[in-house]
């Protein structure tokens, strides 16, 4: 190979190297997430399996009163006994709206701003039942 083709080599080996760095380095940092506000694409559009009747929502909400009142209060201002954590009913949710990304946050967590991850605690299921409660309160 001529000095032309390892210089086009190496430029192009940085760029793969640099966006992978760049691409890892925005999907996670050290607690696994992101702070600030910003929204998840993976995990955007997918679909909530369970239909949100009466019977689901009322699990939900037990759920909720059950695990997570504490922190975000009964009413999912925030205002929890133990601390003060997100605000559902502001309209507005830091990691994202949709119900995937609502889902993602409940499984894993925001770790290092204190919201514990629920996957492994909680059913697959019981998580997507908390998503409705989560936008239940999120419309006011
Ligand atoms: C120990 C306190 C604590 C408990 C218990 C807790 N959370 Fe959280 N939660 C937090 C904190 C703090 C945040 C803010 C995280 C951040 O800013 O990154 C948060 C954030 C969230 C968010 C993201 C809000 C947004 O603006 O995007 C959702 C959704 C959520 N919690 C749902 C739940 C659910 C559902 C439960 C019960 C299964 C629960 N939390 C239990 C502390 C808690």
């Amino acid at each position: 190979m001529n000095s032309f083709g390892k210089t086009v080599l190496i430029t192009v080996l940085t760029l793969v190297l640099m966006t992978s760095v760049f691409v890892y380095a925005h999907e996670e940092n050290s607690d696994g997430h992101l702070s600030g506000a910003h929204s998840h694409k993976k995990y955007q559009k997918l679909k909530n399996p369970v239909k949100p009747d009466a019977k689901a929502l009322e699990e939900g909400k037990s759920l909720y009163a059950a695990h997570c009142a504490a922190c975000h209060g009964g009413s999912g201002n925030g205002n929890g006994r133990t601390m003060k954590a997100a605000d559902f009913t502001s309209g507005k949710l830091r990691h994202g709206s949709t119900d995937g990304e609502i889902y993602n946050l409940i499984s894993h967590g925001s770790k290092a701003a204190g919201m514990p991850a629920w996957k492994g605690t909680l059913t697959s299921l019981d998580i997507w039942k908390l998503v409705h409660v989560i936008k239940l309160f999120n419309k006011g």
